[in-house]
């Protein structure tokens, strides 16, 4: 397994380019299963997600080509219905595959996802909406068996609470249901626009009533797609956090600032100031990709966050921020709402001289003057970007094993903040 080995404490300087967002290319990826034809997305990184989610489609007959960013999903032979559990098992995004397979196949057969590091991760909502949908639905043996024999019918789907998964699920199996359905409390997370946008093209009719809710007219059948990704937010909030935790100041290029506003909100209150541009220099077709300078603050702010539903503070930048808070000048409190027991984190980063309690789904992080590098295990995606970023700041060496988690969604991260002066090693 592979491990970081990173030397401290270098000073980051120059441009690094943020790739396509994971959470956004993984449903439009199954998205390509409600049609039967070739489907191009552009700026798709090499992410293990990605490979895992081209296996199950490959599984369903799906054929996947990808290569220099560009991802070719031809879908004309799918002959499956069934997500078995050592692909599920490997990433809970394959949940994903449920609405689309019922919508198209009127029926799937999809390993019930486990729990995973961050928590228990239940898929009741999934279930629910596509039982609004009219479909039947069991759970035995461990899998999932959902048929609809006469096709989806439109409904009111109703979210007791906000789920980024179970929104896109359900708009992805109400497009091609009979009639109109209306989809309440929806999550309003760039991904799930981005689902939109990329359904819009293939000719489904979505429209958004109000901010939280969603009208769906079905429609018969779906075209195949191209479609250029949007940057990942939460990579670039992570390159955003490497540059402040070793108060260098960098540009970070092909983003969304529109995206990170809760992010750079809580670096302002620390003492960060930011500079956005619209990136000239290196235009992407006909677009306007945005770039962002950091000014690091010199002495950190304590600054408490919450993580909530978007526009809320992101709990996939919750671990980076807290190693932040760790460096600042004083006590913080870091409450996670989204996902209580995400602080597998903790216990690695006070290995590295932090000192962090937690109690209640709350870090209360009281500062410390420095971290000391140190050997520390990577226990999920985002807690291992938080190992670098604290190995990055922290005196002397720090090893950092399993790190095969960071590959899943962050594209080359050693190579990258390598190009901007850091030292990290990969090593078998
Ligand atoms: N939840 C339920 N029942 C459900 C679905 C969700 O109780 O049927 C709960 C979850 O346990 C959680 C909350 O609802 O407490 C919100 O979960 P959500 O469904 O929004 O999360 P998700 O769709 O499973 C996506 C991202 C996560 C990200 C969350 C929250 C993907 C592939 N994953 O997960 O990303 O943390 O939204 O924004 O899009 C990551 O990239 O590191 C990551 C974990």
């Amino acid at each position: 397994m592979d491990s970081f080995i990173i030397n401290g404490q270098r000073k980051l300087q120059g441009r690094v380019y943020i790739s396509g967002a994971k959470n956004a290319i993984l449903p439009i990826m199954t998205a390509t299963l409600l049609t039967a034809g070739k489907s191009t997305l552009t700026n798709v990184p090499r992410l293990n997600d990605f490979k895992n989610m081209a296996h199950l489609l490959r599984f369903l007959g799906a054929k996947v080509e990808h290569e220099n960013e560009q991802m070719i999903i031809d879908t004309k032979e799918i002959n499956q219905y069934e997500a078995p559990y050592e692909l599920v098992s490997k990433m809970r995004a394959s949940i994903y595959v449920l609405g689309p397979l019922l919508a198209r196949f009127r029926k799937a057969r999809v390993a019930f996802p486990g729990g995973c590091a961050i928590g228990t991760r239940p898929v009741d909502l999934h279930l629910m909406a596509m039982e609004r949908l009219g479909a039947k639905i069991k759970v035995e043996h461990g899998y999932i068996e959902a048929e609809c024999p006469d096709g989806l019918k439109g409904s009111v789907i109703e979210f007791p609470f906000i789920s980024v998964g179970a929104t896109a699920n359900a708009i992805m199996a109400a497009v091609l249901a009979k009639g109109e359905t209306i989809i309440k409390n929806i999550a309003l997370e760039p991904d799930i626009d981005s689902l939109i946008d990329c359904l819009i093209l293939m000719g489904a009719q979505i429209e958004k009533v109000n901010n939280k809710e969603l009208l769906i007219k079905g429609v018969t059948e779906l075209k195949p797609f191209e479609m250029k990704m949007i940057p990942d937010r939460i990579e670039a909030g992570t390159m955003l956090l490497a540059a402040a935790i070793t108060k260098s100041s960098i540009t970070v290029s092909h983003c969304e600032p529109k995206h990170l506003e809760a992010l750079l909100s809580k670096m302002e209150q620390a003492g960060c100031r930011f500079e956005i541009n619209n990136e000239d220099c290196h235009p992407l077709q006909g677009e306007q990709p945005f770039e962002i300078t950091i000014y690091p603050a010199q002495k950190i702010n304590p600054v408490d966050i919450v993580t909530e539903p978007y526009p809320g503070f992101p709990t996939d930048l919750q671990a980076q921020f807290l190693a932040y808070m760790c460096l600042a000048d004083g006590s913080s409190n870091l409450k996670e709402t989204i996902y209580p027991d995400r602080f597998m984190h903790v216990a690695e980063l006070n290995r590295l001289g932090a000192d962090i309690q937690v109690s209640g789904g709350m870090a209360i992080v009281n500062g410390v003057a420095g971290f000391s590098g140190a050997e520390v295990m990577a226990t999920d995606l985002r807690a291992s970007a938080t190992l670098v970023l604290a190995g990055l700041a922290a005196e002397g060496m720090t090893k950092i094993s399993r790190i095969y988690h960071i590959d899943r969604g962050y594209e080359r991260i050693e190579e990258k903040l390598n190009n901007l002066g850091a030292d990290i090693k990969r090593i078998l």
